[in-house]
């Protein structure tokens, strides 16, 4: 059995997910008989390769470092071809975020799921906007649709709750869902002003030349967004959320928090009662006893209140190729063992999922993987 995958956007999170297929093929093959081949990569600035047989990643990762595109394997092909080669079992998109519209990822994924293909993204964009139509579209066609990474990063958040929590009925989330404004805010404890704060964190590659998403609180509240829809089944737009940043907060402001005992810390909060959910984000006083206090730097975290177990708090990173790399693993390795876990016995596994079980035998059954 092996998946074949096809890649769309190679920047960090695609070449992190590339890297961690790669180190881990033997340990994923003997752990969870996981066996992949990467047949395609499309990329706006680097070019699009492609091999039926499967791309050497080593290869094409050391290209793309030394020249900065694909140089072996070049393909004139759009997403549209690959997703349409009818050789991809999985779309794993990861493309810059566009917060207003959710495209062009909301486009390419709904062709994946339209073509049967199961897609996992880590674009914010196109899952805060579309979830709704796009799990129609997956749920119509029979393949899923996977977006770990796209709260978290890599620290387990959606599959947690919606897998891991199960069963447990989730009343309210407070969380740190972004990393650059956590840094900031913890160098300004540490006597720096916003804007030497702001600077150290793009010196260091945790924020972007345009920080503006980042500390006007919007990355923050798209996030807040997905978890309403998604785990609290909620139906509301980044324009439903009551946002504010970290703009307004001064040296001063940190000092006197510090003073009382307090961090200043830019907080998501949902909070769901009945059918309505309530979603905002805003720098708020967190005292020493919130378990949200000691989360500094780039880390991330999510207090999540639950009916069944009370309290429960997962912190971890909250950004880096090779960390998102690893949500996308975890949704693929989801997606694996849906249809093919260990535990299943073939016959069982043929049983309860005869059309998909005998395609994918047929299909792959003899081919080797490469990487
Ligand atoms: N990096 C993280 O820590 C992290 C964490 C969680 C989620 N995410 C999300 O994951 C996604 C990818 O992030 P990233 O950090 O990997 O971004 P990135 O480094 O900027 O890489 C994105 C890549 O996609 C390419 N691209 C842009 N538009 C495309 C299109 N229409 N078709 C094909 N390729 C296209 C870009 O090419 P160009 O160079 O031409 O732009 C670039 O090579 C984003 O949506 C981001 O919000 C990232």
């Amino acid at each position: 059995m092996i998946w074949n995958i096809g890649i769309v956007g190679f920047g960090h999170v695609g070449q992190g997910f590339a890297r961690v297929l790669m180190e881990k093929r033997e340990y994923l093959r003997r752990k969870y008989d996981f066996r992949y081949k990467i047949v395609g990569i499309v990329d706006r600035s680097k070019g699009s390769i492609y091999r039926e047989n499967g791309l050497p990643l080593k290869r094409v990762i050391k290209e793309v470092e030394e020249k900065g595109e694909f140089v072996s394997y070049l393909q004139r092909m759009s997403v549209e071809d690959l997703i349409k080669s009818g050789n991809l079992d999985i779309l794993v998109e990861a493309i810059p975020t566009d917060v207003r519209t959710g495209e062009p990822s909301m486009r390419y994924l709904r062709i994946a799921l339209e073509n049967g293909v199961h897609a996992v993204t880590t674009n914010k964009g196109s899952i805060a906007r579309g979830y709704r139509e796009l799990k129609k579209i997956a749920d119509r066609n029979g393949v899923l649709l996977k977006f770990e990474g796209t709260v978290l990063s890599g620290t387990p958040s959606i599959n947690l709750m919606r897998d891991a929590l199960a069963g447990c009925e989730i009343t309210q989330i407070e969380g740190i869902l972004n990393g650059t404004t956590n840094f900031i805010l913890s160098m300004m404890e540490r006597g720096l002003s916003f804007e030497e704060a702001l600077h150290f964190a793009q010196e260091k590659g945790y924020a972007e030349k345009d920080p503006s998403g980042d500390v006007d609180g919007m990355d923050a509240a798209i996030k807040a967004v997905i978890l309403a829809n998604v785990i609290m089944d909620a139906n509301i737009s980044l324009e439903d959320v009551s946002v504010e940043g970290i703009c307004k907060i001064s040296s001063q402001d940190i000092k006197e928090a510090l003073q009382q005992g307090n961090k200043i810390k830019l907080i998501a909060t949902l909070i769901k009662k009945g059918d309505e959910v309530a979603v905002n984000v805003r720098p708020e006083k967190i005292s020493r006893d919130n378990l949200l206090y000691s989360v500094d730097g780039i880390e991330n975290a999510l207090l999540i209140h639950t009916d069944n177990l009370g309290r429960v708090f997962i912190r971890g990173p909250g950004a880096g190729g090779k960390e998102t790399g690893q949500a996308v693993l975890s949704d693929v390795l989801a997606i694996h063992n849906h249809y093919f876990s260990r535990d299943l016995e073939p016959r069982i596994q043929a049983a309860l999922f005869p059309i998909f079980s005998e395609q994918f035998h047929l299909l792959h059954g003899t081919q080797n993987s490469f990487s």
